[in-house]
């Protein structure tokens, strides 16, 4: 499959070209079209009726189905830990947010240049996957790039002006990517599939442990988003959440406190603050370890 990486993406954006933005991650689908701005920002779940093959429901409204179907129905996330785990799925979303889009033609796709984001750290095959998806899409003109260079420009930082170092971490839904970017390039970086939804998983495990109560995706992403808090002092709030209880089969409401969801959460940013130790230690020049010093980490992703 051709695709191209590692080139100056804006010189690239040749004018006669409409550009095409997809970051599809493990949690959330982002497309940006020129002209029109973005279009699509919810998650990156679509279900479908699993007898007819048709699409019952994408993004927002498909998310919140996630465990509360019935078997006729199958509620996909194309993409685990950052990358492409489904095609049929992830197909099946990207032409219908595509499809959205007033008077867009198969043929105007073909005339667009997309840039794609991944993880810093993907396999050729994994690269190769989302070209072919673009391909299936009938988008030719491709540039398969680095979600922590997208991430460093969408916050306004011009990566191939910027003389010095920027350390970017990038905390999304499966993958935590950390690296330094240096006159338009990624100098060293770093990736774990470690994010938001091991988080989750480790909350259901902790709850499962400590109350024998079961507790869906849904539930346990609530109650990280609730009740994480890493810092020090954070006030000790306790919610209630309702579950199933495992021994006898029925709902149950499990209280779960701030404190527990830093206990949990406390061994997961560890291995990230290791991570990013990581790097600066492995970072060559002296001197982009400096501008690192001076400028700080651009931190991103809805774990950030
Ligand atoms: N306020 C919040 N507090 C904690 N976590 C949050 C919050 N808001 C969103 N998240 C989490 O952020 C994650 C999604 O982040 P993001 O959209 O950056 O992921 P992604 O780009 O889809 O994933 P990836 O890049 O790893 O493939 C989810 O796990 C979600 O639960
Ligand atoms: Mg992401």
């Amino acid at each position: 499959m051709n695709y191209r990486k590692g080139i100056r993406m804006s010189a690239a954006m040749v004018h006669d070209k409409l550009g095409l933005g997809i970051d599809l991650g493990t949690a959330n689908l982002l497309v940006f079209l020129e002209k029109k701005g973005i279009i699509f920002n919810e998650p990156a779940v679509i279900a479908f009726d699993r007898e007819s093959g048709k699409i019952v429901a994408a993004g927002e409204d498909a998310h919140r189905m996630l465990g509360k179907v019935h078997s006729k129905i199958a509620v996909i996330k194309p993409l685990k830990n950052g990358v492409i785990s489904d095609m049929r799925a992830a197909k099946a979303l990207l032409t219908y947010v595509l499809g959205k889009i007033e008077n867009l033609t198969e043929k105007d796709l073909s005339k667009t240049t997309c840039v794609i984001c991944c993880p810093s750290e993907v396999t050729k095959i994994e690269r190769d996957v989302m070209a072919d998806l673009a391909a299936k899409m009938k988008i030719t003109d491709v540039f398969i790039e680095e979600e922590i260079k997208s991430g460093a420009l969408g916050a306004g930082v011009d990566i191939f002006k910027s003389k010095g170092g920027v350390m970017v971490v990038d905390i999304g839904g499966g993958t935590t990517d950390v690296g330094i970017i240096s006159f338009g390039d990624i100098v060293l970086s770093r990736t774990i599939r470690k994010a938001g939804s091991f988080m989750d998983d480790e909350i259901s495990k902790y709850v499962k442990k400590t109350q024998s109560v079961e507790i869906g995706e849904l539930t346990a992403e609530k109650m990280k988003i609730e009740l994480g808090d890493l810092h020090v002092d954070a006030k000790n709030v306790v919610n209630r959440y309702a579950g199933r209880d495992m021994v006898k089969g029925i709902p149950k409401w499990v209280m779960l406190s701030t404190q527990e969801v830093q206990t949990v959460l406390t061994p997961v940013f560890d291995e990230i603050v290791k991570l990013i130790t990581g790097v600066l230690k492995d970072t060559p020049p002296p001197e982009l370890s400096a501008d690192i010093y001076k400028h700080g980490i651009l931190l991103t992703g809805g774990c950030a």
